[in-house]
């Protein structure tokens, strides 16, 4: 069988459909190398004396690992020099991060959760890294400087979003907007090969994610829909669920685009109805086109993510994605409340 690598792939996209422009196509190929090294890392462990907390504070107001830190770091590093990039944002930093000034200004803006699931790095679970991509207004470089107000464009306008998970194996999955594939990591030739050429997510699923932990806060159409499930066969839906919870999105998230599914981490009453934890830019967005990609859909209650004006580069959202009939019925209960 012959393998395709990442390299091959990008290319392909660029000389032969036109998918993306040689630009894109460097960025996406450095963002994989810089997973690579965060891959590689984390596979350390202990050994590598990358676990325990750096004992600092993050914008978000979490505690920083020490992971965090460093992936977000080698994020940085890699992207600075490459010309592509007008700017990167992060999780990690409280403003926008400019790029040198004796690198040629790009076109593209890169967004990241350099490490996602921060809570399962100690415990050795599956973490990742989540990246999303926008193009940067014509005007910089020519008469303006790059500000926040670039970043602030909404989900649909992404050029390429993506995760890698690290995981029993190293995994990277990607989208421009038209399909997702996904690639494994060979680790003895430190290739990325094309393991999934299409993504799919089935339309109808039993299984849901959510912190049960926070029932108390939920609203009432969240609430609603997991009594629902709770109830079984002889409930409303008339089938048996499942649950599983990694608290790693990109994992959950991997689940959902491999066996289908519905994850949320819905607004609640602590967040005034207005915001859930999850980040907009950095976590909603990157996912939710990815999900969209696949034929499943995202929402944060009533609404199309996607569709979101951001306020800010830290924003927080509710998130219901998956299996699109599942996510419907939960749309349809949050038109119907309010
Ligand atoms: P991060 O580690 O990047 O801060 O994100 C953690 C997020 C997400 O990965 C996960 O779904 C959720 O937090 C888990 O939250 P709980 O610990 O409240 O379950
Ligand atoms: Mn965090
Ligand atoms: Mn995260
Ligand atoms: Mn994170």
């Amino acid at each position: 069988m012959t393998q395709i690598t990442l390299t091959q792939f990008l290319l392909e996209q660029q000389r032969d459909h036109g998918a993306i422009d040689a630009d894109l196509r460097q960025l996406v190929e450095v963002v994989a190398s810089a997973c690579k090294r965060i891959g590689h890392a984390v596979g350390k462990g202990a050994l590598g004396g990358v676990l325990g907390s750096q004992g600092t504070e993050n914008v978000q107001g979490e505690v920083q690992k020490k992971l965090d830190v460093m992936s977000n770091d080698i994020l940085l590093q890699e992207n600075a020099w490459g010309g592509y990039l007008a700017g990167m944002a992060s999780e990690e930093m409280e403003t926008f991060h400019p790029m040198p000034a004796s690198a040629p200004l790009g076109r593209y803006l890169l967004l990241f959760d350099p490490l996602d699931g921060s809570s399962n790095i100690d415990v050795n679970v599956s973490i990742g890294t989540i990246f999303s991509v926008l193009r940067a207004p014509e005007s910089i470089g020519k008469n303006a400087d790059i500000q926040e107000s670039d970043f602030l464009q909404p989900g649909s306008k992404q050029a390429a979003a993506g995760y890698a998970v690290y995981g029993p194996q190293t995994l990277l999955v990607l989208t421009f907007g038209r399909g997702v594939v996904g690639f494994t990591l060979d680790r003895d030739l430190g290739e990325w090969i094309l393991t999934s050429e299409q993504m799919r997510i089935p339309e109808q699923t039993q299984e849901f994610a959510i912190n049960m932990s926070n029932m108390r806060h939920w609203e009432t159409p969240v609430k609603r829909y997991i009594d629902e499930c709770l109830a079984g066969q002889e409930g409303p839906l008339g089938k048996n669920y499942n649950m599983r919870w990694i608290a790693s999105m990109v994992a959950d998230v991997h689940r959902i685009l491999t066996r289908g599914g519905i994850f949320m981490y819905p607004r609640d009453q602590r967040s005034s109805g207005k915001a859930g934890k999850l980040r907009l830019m950095y976590e909603a967005n990157p996912m939710s086109l990815i999900v969209e990609q696949a034929g499943g859909a995202a929402i944060d209650g009533a609404n199309r993510i996607l569709d979101i004006q951001p306020q800010g580069l830290h924003g927080r959202v509710g998130v219901i994605l998956g299996s699109r009939q599942e996510v419907e019925r939960l749309q349809t209960y949050h038109r119907e409340f309010n």
